[in-house]
């Protein structure tokens, strides 16, 4: 088969790989039918994942179809159609019994990481029976794609760790792909204003579009006043960062209101100033989260029902064997206007 192949920093390839087979009972092999590429997979590129080593194939996102399940496995048979989890999760060790599948003692974030992931033909994924997801008939298998990482994340690391409510004045800091993921499904909870920042005047424009209240550019605005000034001083419910960089943290610091939340969803490469000076007598929540995964069954009703479009996220489509020139267009995402590459194996 094909795969994209990471070979060290700056350096892939669309090369033949073997085909995966089921090795373990619990295994189940995936023909992918669409995948798409992560914010995480240019980190992958650049060599911020040591975890990630020559010879791997990266991914792991995508939606599928059942080529071979393993013995073991009795929620899947070959032909069934299926979502494929960023998270793999074995189910019975004591994180997954606390529904934190992202620290499964046999699993967790592995998929285009620590095992070969879906930029291929087919893929392998381990716990098939808690790592795959049922397309129910009839949906719109490219939307459910945005269901693999970016909404669950935006959804449990930006909105259920923010303690997003009713009536709430929120801030995402970043309007990539997993901060309008998070403005997307804070909708779920009615909050009252939803202010947008980042540097990107096509990505505000799409979060006007998305249904943000207020949309901020950083580079030529003083966010942090402005802020002010929406929120009559008083600074923000919850502040959502989705950037993962200091100067984006540091801004939600300066930005929370009394008793506000601030939910981390950046990967980190660097330390942080706490501001504990002015935070300390402030009531302040600080969560950080690697996303669990824990609500896909939840937002694969609201996406069949109609009630959440992530297909709205999707701005570019490829044959899967053209991957190479779909990273090019996702890395210059300002420049081609890009948000997700959609990447079909036909
Ligand atoms: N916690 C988790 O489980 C998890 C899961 C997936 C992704 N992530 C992380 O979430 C973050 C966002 O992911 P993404 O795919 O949307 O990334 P992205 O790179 O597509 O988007 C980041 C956005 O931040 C904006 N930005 C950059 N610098 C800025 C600044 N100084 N001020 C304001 N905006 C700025 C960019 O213009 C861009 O729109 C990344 O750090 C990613 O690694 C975390
Ligand atoms: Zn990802
Ligand atoms: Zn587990």
């Amino acid at each position: 088969m094909k795969a994209l192949v990471y070979h060290g920093p700056g350096k892939k390839s669309w090369e033949e790989k073997p085909k995966p087979v089921v090795k373990e009972p619990t295994d189940a092999v995936v023909k992918i039918f669409k995948t798409t590429i992560c914010g995480t997979d240019l980190h992958i590129m650049k060599g911020d994942l040591p975890t990630v080593t020559d010879g791997r194939i990266i991914g792991h996102e995508g939606v599928g179809i059942i080529d071979e399940a393993g013995s073991a496995v009795s929620n899947f048979k070959k032909g069934d159609h299926v979502l494929i989890s960023c998270i793999t999760a074995c189910g019975k060790c004591e994180y997954c019994k606390k529904q934190m599948y992202s620290h499964c003692e046999n699993g967790g974030w592995i998929l285009g990481n620590l095992i070969d992931g879906t930029q291929a033909e087919y893929v392998r994924i381990p716990h098939a029976d808690n790592s795959l997801y049922p397309i129910p008939a009839g949906a719109d298998e490219e939307a459910l794609v945005m269901l693999s990482d970016i909404l669950p994340t935006g959804f449990e690391c930006g909105v259920l760790s923010g303690q997003v409510k009713p009536g709430d004045t929120i801030a995402i800091v970043g309007a990539g792909p997993i901060g309008l993921a998070a403005l997307l499904t804070a909708q779920f909870y009615t909050p009252a204003e939803i202010i947008m920042i980042d540097q990107d005047d096509n990505r505000l424009d799409i979060a006007k579009k998305f249904g943000a209240t207020h949309i901020i550019n950083s580079s030529n605005e003083n966010a942090v006043k402005k802020v002010m000034t929406l929120t009559n001083s008083k600074g923000v419910d919850t502040a959502i960062e989705a950037v993962g960089i200091p100067a984006t943290f540091e801004l939600c610091q300066a930005i929370i209101g009394a008793g506000g939340n601030i939910a981390n969803i950046g990967v980190h490469g660097k330390s942080v100033t706490l501001h504990l000076e002015t935070l300390w007598s402030r009531n302040i929540i600080i969560s950080t989260r690697l996303v669990d995964t824990v609500s896909t069954p939840m937002l694969l009703k609201t996406v069949n029902s109609g009630r959440l479009d992530p297909k709205k996220l999707i701005t570019h489509h490829f044959t899967l064997d053209r991957i190479i020139e779909a990273y090019d267009t996702f890395e210059n995402a300002a420049k081609e206007k890009a948000l997700k590459v959609i990447l079909t194996n036909e």
